[in-house]
């Protein structure tokens, strides 16, 4: 992950994903590049949408 011309905030949401708050190139495992301007991306490796959150750490209970 990259950060393109600006400022980025990270967090790590309480029980949930790590919040990417600024421009972004992401490269994905296959190869692919995207450029997000705020992502959400899952920590607890439930979703079904990976590398991003889809909510399924609600389901799971996740803690962390
Ligand atoms: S953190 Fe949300 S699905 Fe994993």
């Amino acid at each position: 992950m990259e950060a393109k011309d600006s400022l980025l905030k990270v967090r790590i949401l309480p029980n949930g994903p790590i919040l990417v708050d600024g421009k972004v190139e992401l490269t994905l495992s296959d190869g692919t590049v995207v450029e997000k301007d705020k992502l959400h991306l899952c920590r607890c490796g439930a979703s079904n949408n990976k590398p991003y959150c889809d909510g399924s750490h609600v389901k799971i209970g996740f803690k962390g």
